[in-house]
C-alpha cells in the first residue's frame, strides 16, 4: 500500500522587495536600515577596490546609527566568484558571529552581488541579503531578480540559486568613480533592454549617446530607472526563468562562451555586445529579424564604443557554448529579436533551438560581414 500525504506550499512565500533609486542614496542606507531593519546584525561584503572607497564609509555610517555590523573584503575580479570564496565568506561570517537573524549587504558589482547572494542563500540555510550595486551593470541587471551564482572551471554561473534580495539600493552617483570601460560595459545591458522590450527606449538611447557617455545625471537616472522597470516586469512574469525571463539573456549564450575563452579578460558587457551581434545575425538568418534592424542595433552598440567583434576559434567557441544553462536535451537554445523592442517566440516559447550545422554556416558567413 502506498499512502500519499501532500505538503502544500502554494503561495506561502512573498518574495517582493523594493528597489530604491536615488543620487546620494549610499549615505542614507544606515538610517533607512535603522527605520526598516532587515537583520539584527549586518556583514557588508565588498571587494578590495571598494573597501576604502565605499566599504569603510558604509560601515562607519552603520556604526553611527548603532547598527551592529562588520566588513568583509574579497579580492576584486571574476576569480572571486568561486566555491572557495563562498567557503571563505562562510568562515568569516561565523567568525564575526552572524546568525540566522543577521543579514548580508552586498556592496559591489556583479561578482560581489552574485557571490554574496549565493553565500546568503546557503548560510545557515539562508539569511536575508541586500544589494548595493556599484557598477552600471549591477545597477541595471544583476542586483535585481535574485539570480545568485559562482563559476566553475567549466563556465560561468554554473552553481547557484534563485534567492531574492530583501532590498536593493541604487545610487547612480557611485558610477562617477567607475572606470569608463566598466561603465560602457554596463551600457551593453541597457541596449539589450531596448532591443528585447522597449523600442522607444532604444530610440532614446540612440538620441542621447553623448549625454549618457558624459554621465548626464538626468539621462543616467532615466536609463537606470527604465532598465530596472523592464527587468522588474520580466522577473515578475517569470521569476524562475522558465520561459520569458530567457529574453534577458539575449546575446548571453555566445557572450558567456567568449568570456570564458578570453580567460575573463574581456568585460561581461563587451562580450554581450559581440554576443548580441552574433545572436542577432542568427535571428536574421533564421528569418526572425530584418537585417536593417540588426545593423541599427550594431550601430548603437558601436556608438557607445562597445566592441562588435572578438577573435575566437570557431570549434572552441562551439564546444564552449555547450556549457550554457539554456541547453535543452543537448540542443543549443537562443533567444531572438523579431523587431527592436520585441522578442520572437514559437508556440509561446522564447528559447529557440539552433543546430550545430546552422551555427557553423551562419558564423562562417558572419566573418565576412
Ligand atoms: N541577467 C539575466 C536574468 O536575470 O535573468
Amino acid at each position: 500500500m502506498v499512502e500519499s500525504i501532500r505538503l502544500n506550499l502554494q503561495g506561502v512565500l512573498d518574495e517582493s522587495y523594493d528597489i530604491l533609486i536615488g543620487y546620494g542614496l549610499l549615505e542614507s542606507i544606515p538610517s533607512d536600515l535603522k527605520r526598516n531593519p532587515i537583520g539584527r546584525k549586518y556583514a557588508v561584503i565588498t571587494d578590495s577596490n571598494l573597501r576604502d572607497l565605499y566599504g569603510e564609509k558604509l560601515l562607519r555610517g552603520l556604526k553611527k546609527e548603532n547598527i551592529n555590523a562588520c566588513l568583509i573584503t574579497v579580492p576584486a575580479g571574476e576569480e572571486s566568484k568561486s566555491l572557495d570564496m563562498v567557503k571563505y565568506l562562510a568562515e568569516k561570517l561565523l567568525e564575526n558571529k552572524l546568525d540566522r537573524k543577521s543579514a548580508i549587504i552586498a556592496l559591489g558589482g556583479g561578482v560581489i552581488g552574485d557571490l554574496s547572494g549565493f553565500t546568503a542563500s546557503i548560510f545557515m540555510r539562508g539569511i536575508p541579503y541586500i544589494q548595493v550595486p556599484t557598477t552600471l551593470l549591477a545597477q541595471v541587471d544583476s542586483s535585481i531578480g535574485g539570480k545568485t551564482a559562482v563559476d566553475t572551471k567549466e563556465g560561468k554561473n554554473l552553481l547557484g540559486a534563485f534567492y531574492q534580495p530583501k532590498r536593493v539600493y541604487i545610487d547612480p552617483s557611485l558610477l562617477k568613480t567607475l572606470p569608463e570601460r566598466e561603465f560602457i560595459s554596463g551600457i551593453a545591458e541597457v541596449i539589450k533592454y531596448g532591443v528585447i522590450y522597449d523600442r522607444g527606449f532604444f530610440e532614446y538611447l540612440e538620441r542621447n549617446v553623448d549625454e549618457i557617455r558624459s554621465l548626464n545625471e538626468e539621462k543616467l537616472y532615466h536609463i537606470i530607472r527604465t532598465s530596472c522597470l523592464i527587468k522588474k516586469s520580466v522577473v515578475e512574469e517569470d521569476p524562475r526563468d522558465e520561459n520569458k525571463r530567457a529574453i534577458l539573456n539575449y546575446g548571453h549564450t555566445p557572450a558567456h562562451a567568449l568570456e570564458r575563452l578570453s580567460g575573463y579578460k574581456c568585460l561581461h558587457g563587451e562580450a554581450v555586445s559581440v554576443g548580441m551581434r552574433i545572436s542577432g545575425w542568427i535571428a536574421v538568418k533564421k528569418g526572425f529579424w530584418r537585417i536593417d534592424e540588426w545593423k541599427r542595433q550594431n550601430k548603437l552598440i558601436e556608438s557607445f564604443g562597445l566592441p562588435l567583434r572578438m577573435e575566437f576559434n570557431l570549434e572552441e567557441f562551439i564546444k564552449t557554448l555547450y556549457y550554457d544553462k539554456k541547453i535543452e536535451e543537448g540542443v543549443l537554445m537562443f533567444v531572438f529579436p523579431k523587431r527592436i523592442g520585441e522578442m520572437a517566440s514559437i508556440n509561446g516559447r522564447y528559447k529557440i533551438p539552433v543546430s550545430e550545422e546552422e551555427l557553423r554556416l551562419f558564423l562562417a558567413e558572419l566573418a565576412d560581414i
